[in-house]
């Protein structure tokens, strides 16, 4: 590790909170461009990502760091690492929250860097860009997870129809990443949802008409309660301010 690294590790130490302090190696590469075009709508089920207070700080995942989608909203902070043609010298670590997914490709025989066991991020253009030179193409990164820091309440966007209410999470804080998600209509005992896909939580039982409430239990164990975070005239489409956050 380069003196420089020694140090911007105790710098940002002080302002960020780790969930697991220590570093591990992977590799990065970037996708999109510098407005973060197809960064949006990915395999977490997000969809403006901008609209929805993650901007262009994100990242998709390799199958290693992916968890089939449960690892979607964990937030990374990353520096490059003992590269010295590509990493942007002194370069604070980026933070970002996991949006997407990197699919694996088993066709390939070169720089199939998202391919298992690997593990991999595949960032934003405007965030590879702030730890190495647009250039490099692919570098090596040592991570860590962080605390997710996010503006507002949890969000709650309700999609699907009458017999089947299919809830978005998003902007979560803490660990970021919900792992277990229960429902209450105003006229229900506490439902557990199921994980559709990404962030998307499902059940089947009919809640039209009712003020919802939510219990959301993100990966470090922490469950917040949202008591009638959605009114009784809910509607389809829409999207309710939890009011709090982790
Ligand atoms: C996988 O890699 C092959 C060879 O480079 C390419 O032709 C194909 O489009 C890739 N598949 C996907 C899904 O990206
Ligand atoms: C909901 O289920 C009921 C009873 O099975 C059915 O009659 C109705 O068409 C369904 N509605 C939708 C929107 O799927």
């Amino acid at each position: 590790m380069a003196v420089h690294e020694v140090f911007l590790i105790l710098a940002m130490a002080v302002v960020v909170s780790a969930i697991d302090g220590t570093w591990y190696d992977a590799r990065a590469t970037f996708y999109g461009d510098m407005g973060g075009g197809e960064t949006m709508q990915g395999a977490c089920g997000y969809g403006d990502l901008i609209k929805q207070g993650y901007g262009l700080a994100t990242t998709a995942l390799s199958t290693a760091l992916f968890n089939e989608g449960l690892s979607c909203g964990a937030c990374f902070e990353i520096y490059c690492s003992n590269a010295p043609k590509s990493c942007i010298p002194k370069a604070a670590p980026i933070i970002v929250t996991a949006t997407n997914f990197c699919p694996p490709n088993y066709t390939k025989t070169k720089d199939i860097w998202c391919n298992p066991p690997q593990k991999h991020f595949d960032l934003s253009m405007p965030m590879f860009t702030k730890i190495a030179y647009y250039k490099a193409g692919v570098i090596p990164v040592r991570y860590r997870r962080v605390l997710c820091s996010k503006r507002g309440g949890v969000k709650f966007e309700i999609k699907g129809n009458p017999n089947w209410t299919l809830v978005l999470i998003y902007n979560v804080g803490g660990a970021g990443d919900v792992n277990a998600v229960s429902i209450k209509g105003s006229n229900t005992q506490w439902i557990a949802m199921t994980r559709n896909w990404g962030q998307n939580w499902q059940t089947g039982t009919v809640l039209t008409g009712q003020s919802l409430s939510f219990q959301v239990t993100v990966s470090d164990g922490t469950k917040i309660e949202f008591d009638n975070a959605v009114p009784a005239g809910w509607q389809f489409g829409q999207t309710y301010d939890g009011g709090k956050n982790f």
